[in-house]
């Protein structure tokens, strides 16, 4: 099988001051400006091409296709290498193996909550919907940071104010108020968030039976 880079977009560019932080130690990262750096390049265009294409026709669609759960099966520790083989490791600026990431996320979080074991497994297992990536999913429809779909798009996603401009539904009256297809207060639950491998993953476990605490 080909190898598949999967860039971990959601590190550096979160909104938050610790990320923040990080990011500026990224020469000319401008959102207005098309970066030479070429990892933020990729970055970039990757937003872009989510921003541009998670509508929520889109959303129902994958939702449709991979809720049938159909397409392998295996264990958590077959996922994991089946993940890690397949990551190209050529590129110096991708951090580390997945399969690195994925222990040391389970590592820290038993340091830190040593008395949940539900807590240190799901650390484990927390990226493996990126197989999504090997199965011929785009990098902008498994990997990044999810926001909601079906109404106006939040302040706080990254490169909001330039990725967006092409999307579809910025123009479509029934997503583009503040609350969209939604009512004021409705709830996560009812809240359909842009595909990728976080919602994956969460339905491989429920359609899996998962006995992880719903916390
Ligand atoms: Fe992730
Ligand atoms: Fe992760």
């Amino acid at each position: 099988m080909e190898k598949v880079n999967i860039l971990d977009l959601s590190e550096l560019y979160r909104p938050e001051p610790e990320a923040q932080k990080r990011k500026q130690a990224y020469r000319n990262f401008d959102e207005n400006k098309e970066s030479d750096n070429s990892h933020i390049k990729r970055v970039q265009e990757t937003y872009k091409l989510m921003h541009t294409y998670q509508t929520v026709e889109f959303v129902s669609q994958k939702r449709d296709k991979w809720g049938q759960l159909n397409k392998a099966e295996m264990n958590v520790m077959q996922a994991l290498e089946f993940l890690n083989n397949l990551v190209d490791e050529s590129d110096p600026d991708v951090d580390v193996p997945n399969i690195y990431h994925a222990y040391q996320t389970a590592e820290r979080i038993r340091a830190r909550h040593p008395d949940k074991d539900w807590f240190h497994l799901t650390g484990l297992i927390h990226d493996l919907g990126k197989v999504l990536a090997l199965w011929g999913e785009p990098q902008w429809s498994v990997v990044g940071d999810t926001f909601p779909v079906g109404c106006e798009y939040g302040n706080s996603i990254v490169y909001k104010n330039t990725s967006f401009v092409d999307n579809p539904d910025l123009k479509d009256p029934r997503y583009n108020t503040k609350y969209g297809i939604y009512e004021e207060n409705c709830g996560l639950d009812d809240i359909i968030m842009s595909w990728g491998h976080d919602e994956y993953m969460y339905q491989v476990l429920v359609g899996n039976k998962t006995t992880l605490p719903e916390e």
